[in-house]
């Protein structure tokens, strides 16, 4: 079988002490925040993989769409020799980009979630003899040092999980992604476009309230490592649309007053009734925008593709 790595960029006890400084920063805060890279432990991850399947959530579907069309076209303009692919779960749509780019070495996915990381890895391996799967455990908006593989290097961004990070964080995270290129490497950037409200709203508030699942989890997740004592049943899940900010927003509203204690923090936190966490935000965009914000760091859209419904956008880019 061929090789599969896995390296812990990241001492647990940092992701411990990161942990602890999101949720006393977010919870201390007003209005009280949480960064969604949080909801990714064990069970966050399967009820991700469930949220992609449901009949209100397309983008999943979309990009699907557009990668089995394209991946030839990537595979053709890229010539990669490395993919390395961001936040990437259960890598189940990248086969048909692994598929396609028949020159590639290795492949480099970089998850915080271990339990994805392994499970994919293991079974791409099993699956593709020949191919050298290098995964690290490592958070993507930290600075990355990737290993010494030949290129040319493709970086794969996609599910639109940029859309998690806030403008501010994006411009710094597009920057350092394009330290991470030579010129002529290239960066596949999954987008979801603006679009009709209701059809937003639906994807994030879906009828079997596994969003709503894993928008809690967030609670157990605190709970588990910090040994807080959120009652998850004490929240309402909501998903609005800021149309300013042309983003979806998921909050956790507080059912009732009530206080949270989190002894690891030595912290007591106080919640309104109707108090609201923001736990996400999943902004939609368009193409001058995203072509706007990859120049500002030297990256040059050379491809724009949508789903035949114009849903969602893959775009690759080059650097300069
Ligand atoms: N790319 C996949 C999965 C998207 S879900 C798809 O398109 O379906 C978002 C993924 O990003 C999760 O696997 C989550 O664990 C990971 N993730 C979220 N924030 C992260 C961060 N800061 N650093 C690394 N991975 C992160
Ligand atoms: C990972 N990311 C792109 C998802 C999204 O659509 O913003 C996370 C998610 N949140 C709720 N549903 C899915």
């Amino acid at each position: 079988m061929s090789p599969f790595l896995l390296t812990r960029t990241l001492p647990e006890d940092a992701t411990d002490a990161a942990l602890r400084a999101d949720v006393l920063n977010g919870l201390t805060g007003s209005p009280k925040t949480l960064p969604p890279k949080w909801f990714y432990d064990a069970h966050g991850s399967e009820l991700f993989e469930q949220i992609t399947e449901l009949p209100e959530y397309y983008p999943t579907r979309a990009e699907r769409e557009i990668l089995i069309t394209r991946a030839g076209e990537i595979a053709a303009a890229t010539r990669a020799r490395t993919l390395v692919e961001l936040g990437s779960g259960s890598s189940d749509k990248t086969r048909h980009l692994l598929d396609a780019l028949t020159d590639l070495h290795t492949y480099v996915p970089v998850d915080v979630s271990e339990s994805a990381l392994t499970q994919a890895g293991q079974s791409l391996v099993a699956e593709r003899p020949g191919l050298s799967v290098h995964a690290l455990i490592a958070d993507f908006t930290a600075s990355l040092v990737l290993p010494d593989t030949p290129g040319p290097r493709l970086v794969a961004f996609l599910g639109g999980t940029i859309g998690n990070l806030l403008p501010a964080e994006r411009a710094v995270f597009l920057t350092s992604i394009r330290s991470l290129l030579s010129p002529g490497d290239a960066l596949l950037l999954g987008t979801d476009l603006v679009k009709d409200e209701k059809v937003l709203v639906e994807a994030y508030d879906d009828a079997a309230g596994v969003t709503a699942a894993f928008n809690k989890n967030v609670l157990s997740v605190v709970n588990r490592e910090l040994h807080a004592d959120f009652d998850p049943d004490a929240y309402d899940h909501v998903a609005l649309w800021d149309p300013e900010n042309e983003w979806i927003e998921m909050r956790l509203r507080s059912r009732a007053e009530q206080t949270v204690k989190i002894p690891a923090l030595d912290l007591a936190v106080d919640f309104a009734e109707g108090e609201e966490l923001r736990t996400e935000v999943s902004a939609k965009f368009r193409k001058d925008g995203v072509r706007a914000e990859l120049d500002a760091v030297g990256l040059e859209l050379a491809r724009w593709w949508t789903d035949e419904a114009g849903r969602f956008a893959l775009s690759l880019s080059v650097a300069r």
